[in-house]
């Protein structure tokens, strides 16, 4: 049949806030409430075991495909000594997704100024390339809505490029299909 076209994914956001567990609800391993766009169309390029979600040192690769496209997603370290390697992906990636601990109000500053640093970047800045906003954790009880975490990081200065932000429950599974139908139609 056709080959399907080739998208790179980066994923972004301070350590601890979900970036792993998102990714891994991707994954059809995970049987319980598998979730993929366009209903259930997700299929990972590999066998891969329901693990224990550890802090990701440096990145982690993950494939899957959809009915149109082949994905791979880099999913990046949050922690700072790693925020480094971050650059090094952005030319040849073609899509953002950029995860936000909406429980963590004290680091949410720093979570801004990750993202200024990014939008940016010479690699980036010019770009029209899609950003989806999770805004994790919205389980907590002091979860902050996807609205106050838009304002607080200044989403509506962002002229250049589509971008989106859901609320998420990354351990349910809880919106994250929305959000990964909106990036898959601009990227097909
Ligand atoms: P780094 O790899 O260090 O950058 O972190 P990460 O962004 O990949 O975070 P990770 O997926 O490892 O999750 C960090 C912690 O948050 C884990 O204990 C997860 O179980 C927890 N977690 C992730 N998503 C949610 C969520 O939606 N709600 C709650 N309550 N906890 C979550
Ligand atoms: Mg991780």
């Amino acid at each position: 049949g056709l080959r399907k076209k080739e998208v790179n994914v980066l994923c972004l956001g301070l350590d601890n806030s979900g970036k792993t567990t998102i990714i891994n609800r991707l994954k059809p391993s995970n049987h319980s409430n598998h979730l993929g766009p366009l209903s259930g169309e997700w299929k990972h390029a590999s066998q891969t075991q329901t693990q224990e979600i550890v802090p990701t040192i440096g990145f982690n690769i993950e494939r899957f495909k959809s009915s149109s496209l082949s994905f791979t997603v880099f999913d990046m370290s949050g922690q700072s000594r790693y925020r480094n390697l971050w650059e090094h992906c952005y030319k040849e990636s073609h899509a953002i997704i950029f995860v936000i601990d909406s429980g963590d109000k004290l680091r949410m500053v720093v979570a801004k100024e990750e993202l200024d640093t990014l939008l940016n970047h010479e690699d980036i800045r010019n770009r029209k390339m899609p950003v989806l906003f999770f805004a994790n954790k919205m389980d907590l009880r002091d979860a902050m809505s996807s609205v106050r975490v838009s304002q607080l990081l200044s989403l509506e200065n962002i002229k250049e490029k589509p971008w989106h932000i859901c609320a998420s429950d990354a351990i349910k599974g809880e919106g994250l299909q929305e959000g990964l139908d909106w990036l898959h139609e601009y990227m097909k």
